[in-house]
């Protein structure tokens, strides 16, 4: 079994030897998953984890940024002894990637997140459950056992709900939490419009919700009685237009735990954040779903990370697809980096397997990529690895 492997050239040489083909016939590249989820997937859900906003133009400039850094790498250096991990938290994980928050995985898989909890488990790779999760934290927690766990919240309008949220996540061993604050209204999606299809309408995405006794309380009647009503309330809950950084300062007062606030492309949101008490940065544009013709984070990246400074732990996130990709990053100034579309395209064609596949095809192609780059470890890649094409004409 791949996912028993640890190290990158064993992967490699697994797939050589027994053919990749010789378990399940499983994708390669994240283009072969795409078709393959693609050719699974009604297209309604197909299209909600595919498309973007508007014209697709953040989605594309998430992936044109990676073009504008090359890699140069250097030779002759003893890297037989190679080292994946970061530390994050004071914790130390041995990939540099976790996997982001992706709720409603009931319309990929009947396994949903429980397929993913159970693959990033097993790899090592810290999951970030999402809010808007098919399946609540409290069935995740228990599957995943000590491995390590975020929750994201997606902060409501009741704050009562907020802190029941964060309540229970800290009590279910999840040790951060990544409060996204880039959707307090959906974007402009047109595949999901013209599908007419929006999961959380037929009550997917709603577990944490539906389980949370302050929300229930809130309901004239329960969501097995009344799943329209519902709906209607988590929706209205999680359209919090009002938030600003007044609510955000006390939700930081509201936990212990490390705070990472997620959507951030601007060096001066990024110093606001810290200011006001935020843990940690996620460099996001949510994969390009919300606002269309925005910065590519990689585009955005070294400025926040100059303004970060080092001070706390910066995580990126969108168009991430390959090791080199991860690299780019690491040597621009993340700490580490979100995974999000690929896996869920494994999830897609094959549950847990599936998603495994993807993992440690990702983490076979960064070692090797690290190695082949003339570098032993993630730490000790930094801005030298990087030639930007734009410095050279
Ligand atoms: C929700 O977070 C979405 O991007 O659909």
């Amino acid at each position: 079994m791949i996912s028993d492997l640890k190290h990158g050239e064993e992967i490699q040489m697994a797939l050589y030897r027994g053919g990749y083909g010789s378990g399940p016939v499983f994708p390669l590249s994240f283009e072969e998953w795409e078709q393959k989820a693609r050719e699974k997937l009604a297209a309604g859900p197909f299209g909600y984890v595919h498309g973007g906003a508007g014209s697709g133009e953040t989605m594309q400039a998430n992936r044109d940024g990676f073009r504008r850094y090359r890699i140069r790498p250097r030779i002759c250096c003893d890297v037989s002894e190679r080292d994946l991990g970061v530390e994050l938290f004071g914790k130390r994980i041995e990939v540099p990637f976790l996997l982001a928050p992706i709720g409603v995985n009931s319309i990929f898989h009947p396994e949903a997140e429980k397929a993913v909890a159970k693959a990033a488990a097993k790899l090592g790779v810290p999951y970030v459950l999402s809010n808007v999760a098919s399946t609540d934290m409290e069935r995740i927690a228990d599957i995943m056992g000590d491995a390590l766990r975020w929750f994201q919240l997606y902060p409501p309008k009741n704050e009562e709900l907020s802190q029941s949220f964060i309540r229970r996540a800290e009590a279910a061993g999840y040790s951060a939490i990544v409060m996204t604050v880039d959707s307090t209204l959906l974007g402009w999606r047109e595949t999901d419009l013209r599908n007419a299809y929006l999961p959380f309408l037929e009550g997917h995405g709603m577990a944490n919700y539906f389980t949370d006794p302050v929300f229930r309380a809130q309901l004239k009647e329960p969501p097995e009685e009344n799943l329209k009503a519902a709906v209607e309330k988590a929706l209205d809950e999680g359209n919090n237009t009002l938030l600003t950084w007044k609510q955000f300062r006390k939700i930081r007062e509201w936990t212990k735990l490390p705070l990472l606030l997620k959507g951030i492309t601007h060096p001066a949101d990024a110093l606001l954040a810290m200011e006001h008490g935020a843990d940690g940065i996620v460099v996001s544009n949510h994969g390009g779903r919300q606002l269309d013709g925005a910065i590519g984070t990689i585009e955005a990246l070294p400025e926040v990370a100059e303004a970060v400074n080092g001070k706390v732990p910066l995580l990126i996130d969108g168009g991430f697809r390959r090791g080199a990709d991860i690299l780019k990053a690491i040597a621009l100034g993340a700490h580490a980096v979100q995974i999000g579309r690929p896996y869920i395209y494994g999830l897609a064609v094959a549950g847990q397997a599936g998603v495994e596949q993807v993992l440690s095809n990702l983490l076979a192609e960064t070692e090797l990529q690290l190695a082949i780059s003339g570098k032993c470890g993630i730490k000790d890649v930094d801005r030298s690895l990087i030639w930007d094409i734009r410095d050279h004409g």
